[in-house]
């Protein structure tokens, strides 16, 4: 069976939210060593931590000489995680989203083929390019629901165009890939304006978690779009970096595995938790719906992952906010800089 520890691992986007958290989980897990390749386009070196075994490569996966100065064969998993954060900055910036969130996938696929050492690598796929678009009823997404060619966002489009190529390279050229898709994930270690400029106040203002936890802990209304009655299903990042390493050991290649909560929480029922832990008494600012967004109600089926990987989401959305509050006060300078970089453009 495959082994994170003594392994040696190459994390792409390792610098991000996710990818800090789960290159700490990997360096507790045994790695032997863990290579990280990310262009800080929306992450700051200051997210991963100071361990001999981490060795960063500040470029582009797209660049032939990144990843030409990668060992050749060189890697017992691969983790590609690199995205153009997220689906409004691709709205903004589509042609910068093809760049870092497609190009980086097919460039690396076609790098990798024919390394006969590598024994999986994950691609982190999102949940919103599958999700029934839908307000009423909905029902939990399972990994082999129908794929609409009608997509909300750039982003979207690249994150399923990437599995498509995960699974092209992998019965062409037996890349040995495996699509982990999520939904919402939180918790410690996502940065409000991490990184450069993405085309708009997303850019800082980056998922709902830490803005609403940000304005909260600062006495600010929590800008509640459609009045608050979307949903999303929510998971603590330290449960989605064990459901990537499960991937890694225990995923077939070829499958996709949904790492989901299997449950949705409303987003007016986010802001009224974050309000009460954070003391908040400024309330709710009420938004009409934004227009781009057609996801209503949606929420992962966890059932084929916790069968065929094991995996399930642990913590509740409750202690996980109370977490991500804690963090985010202990924070609150490096956070605080980073927003500030971005002043300027936001004023
Ligand atoms: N956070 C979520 O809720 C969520 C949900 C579904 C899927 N995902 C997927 O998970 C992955 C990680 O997301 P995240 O929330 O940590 O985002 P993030 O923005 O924090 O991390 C993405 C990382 O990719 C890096 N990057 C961008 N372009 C690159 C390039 N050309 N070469 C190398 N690195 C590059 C960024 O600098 C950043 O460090 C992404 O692929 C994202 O699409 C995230």
């Amino acid at each position: 069976m495959a082994d994170i520890e003594s392994s040696n691992i190459l994390v792409v986007g390792g610098a991000g939210f996710v990818g800090s958290n789960l290159v700490r989980r990997l360096l507790a897990s045994g790695a032997a060593g863990v290579t990280v390749v990310d262009n800080l386009l929306s992450s700051e070196r200051e997210n991963l931590p100071e361990d001999p075994r981490v060795d960063l490569i500040v470029g582009s996966i797209a660049d032939p000489a990144v990843l030409g100065s990668l060992p050749e064969d060189g890697f017992d998993f691969i983790f590609h995680l690199a995205t153009f954060h997220g689906n409004q900055s691709s709205i903004a910036r589509p042609l910068e989203d093809h760049d870092n969130n497609l190009v980086t996938t097919l460039r690396l696929l076609e790098h990798v083929k024919g390394w006969g050492r590598l024994q999986k690598l994950v691609y982190a796929g999102a949940g919103c390019a599958v999700a029934e678009k839908t307000y009423d009823d909905a029902q939990a997404t399972k990994e082999d629901a129908p794929i609409s060619l009608s997509m909300d966002s750039p982003y979207s489009i690249s994150k399923i165009v990437g599995e498509f190529y995960c699974e092209y390279y992998r019965e062409r050229h037996s890349v040995p890939a495996v699509r982990a898709r999520f939904q919402n994930v939180y918790g410690p270690g996502e940065v409000l304006g991490a990184g450069r400029w993405r085309g708009t106040p997303n850019t800082v203002w980056r998922n709902v978690t830490p803005t609403f936890i940000w304005k909260a802990l600062h006495g600010e209304k929590l800008p509640l779009e459609g009045g608050g009655e979307t949903s999303r299903d929510f998971i603590f990042v330290e449960d989605l970096v064990r459901g990537l390493c499960l991937c890694a050991t225990e995923g077939t290649p070829g499958e996709a595995y949904n790492l989901a909560s299997g449950g949705d929480v409303t987003i007016g029922r986010l802001a009224e938790l974050i309000n009460s832990y954070a003391g908040n008494e400024g309330n709710i600012e009420s938004l009409p719906r934004r227009t781009w967004d057609h996801s209503g109600r949606r929420f992962g089926c966890p059932e084929k992952s916790k069968r065929e990987l094991g995996f399930e989401a642990e913590v509740q959305v409750e202690e996980g906010l109370r977490r991500t509050v804690e963090w985010t006060r202990e924070n609150e300078g490096f956070i605080g800089r980073c927003i500030q970089k971005h002043a300027h453009r936001l004023a």
